[in-house]
């Protein structure tokens, strides 16, 4: 039975596919059943971040599923311990807890700010987030989710969260009180928009925390692991977090989440208080380790910055030459946003019948999160496809 169609009779239907199945994916290039070849300019949504099926990935997990796949949480694991240690000497980190995915990592942090704050008083149990925000689909993430079309028809949502407006400190102060036990922000809003936080809003953020005693949460899921060109996007705001949660690009396609706390806050989990049956196996722990020794390889985060640079001009000179079509360029790194004034679901399936993978966004927002191992070369290709496909419709519209 042909893909499609048994993905429509047998899969639930939870999202809304493009008509395309690939079956094979090397470096920034995935290539579909037909063997039609797509410059991938999206990373499975910031997760392929050294490009598909790298060597020393590919290898670690083939070697580890031979030896050893899973034991549980009951025993120790070498490379569990030994991904917690990379990570922890490249961040502010002190502990790590591992998980499978972003929502599950953020429904940590918010248990371990909760149980934080109810061990000082019982009822600082508040959490503080922000419109506009996306931290998953579980219903506490949705709840800390600040945007309502996530949350609508799931019944009552978990108490005690307040909402502030995105980079704006006195929309925090209205919503902070002593009652607060952490706040969570991503450093850039991903599926809001790619919103890049401003210095002095993460600042003014660590200053309440602190003042109130609450904790710090960043959600790097989709901005850590060099997608910003830093190692982690607060690196580029020297502003550092009490609690910060991973996934994503962490296995480079092998399932894993990642709590990483400091401090107070890496001492509120205690046996007992919090587990993952499959969190931080064999498996994907290998996969991390890899990822996070590639990307802390000298000269890497310097090239992400430097082809960052790059894509960001080049799409500044289509706004230049699209003004009816391009509001704005924005973002860090190698995530990208290009405002469009248009919606831009349409824009995407014009790019994949050209062989281009981009996503749209807070409906007007086009993204471009290309593995970070792209070239010169293959971003001029994705540029001067968006500018044949931006032609075209300026001239059909
Ligand atoms: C910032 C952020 N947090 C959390 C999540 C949820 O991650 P997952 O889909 O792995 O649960 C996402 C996913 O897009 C995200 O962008």
């Amino acid at each position: 039975m042909e893909t499609f169609k048994k993905s429509e009779e047998f899969v639930m239907r939870t999202y809304n596919r493009y008509p395309v199945s690939f079956v094979k994916g090397q470096g920034c290039w995935l290539y579909d059943e037909k063997g039609k070849k797509y410059l991938d300019m999206l990373s499975g949504i910031a997760v392929c971040n050294l490009g598909h099926c790298h060597p020393k990935v590919s290898e670690a997990i083939c070697e580890q599923a031979r030896t050893l796949i899973h034991t549980s949480n009951l025993f120790y694991i070498e490379p569990q311990a030994e991904l917690a240690r990379l990570i922890c000497e490249n961040s502010f980190g002190e502990k790590v807890f591992f998980c499978n995915s972003g929502a599950e990592a953020n429904e940590g942090a918010i248990k371990l700010a909760r149980r934080y704050g109810t061990e000082i008083s019982p009822k600082k149990y508040e959490i503080v987030a922000f419109r506009n925000s996306f931290h998953g689909r579980t219903i506490a993430s949705v709840s800390i989710t600040g945007q309502g079309k996530y949350s609508e028809g799931f019944g009552p949502m978990l108490e005690g969260v307040k909402f502030a407006e995105f980079n704006d400190l006195s929309s925090v102060e209205e919503v902070v009180g002593p009652n607060t036990a952490g706040i969570i922000v991503e450093p850039v809003q991903g599926e809001g928009g790619v919103v890049p936080a401003t210095r002095e809003f993460l600042s003014g953020l660590r200053e309440i925390a602190d003042r109130f005693n609450a904790l710090l949460i960043f959600d790097e899921v989709q901005t850590g692991i060099g997608r910003t060109g830093e190692l982690f996007a607060y690196q580029h705001y020297g502003v550092e977090p009490d609690v910060m949660t991973l996934a994503k690009a962490l296995g480079n396609g092998v399932p894993i989440g990642a709590v990483v706390a400091k401090g107070k806050g890496a001492q509120v989990l205690k046996p007992g208080l919090h587990a993952s049956t499959f969190g931080g196996n064999f498996l994907s722990t290998r996969a991390g380790i890899e990822v996070i020794k590639e990307i802390t390889k000298e000269g890497f985060l310097d090239r992400v910055k430097e082809v960052g640079r790059f894509l960001k001009e080049e799409l500044l000179k289509l706004k230049g030459e699209f003004p009816s079509l391009i509001r704005e360029v924005r973002g860090l790194g190698l995530m990208l946003g290009v405002v469009m004034n248009v919606e831009c679901r349409e824009i995407v399936s014009l790019a994949l019948e050209r062989g281009l993978i981009v996503n749209c966004t807070a409906g007007k927002v086009l993204r471009l999160l290309p593995p970070l191992i792209i070239g010169f070369e293959e971003v001029s290709i994705a540029v001067e496809t968006l500018r044949g496909i931006f032609k075209n419709y300026e001239r059909c519209s």
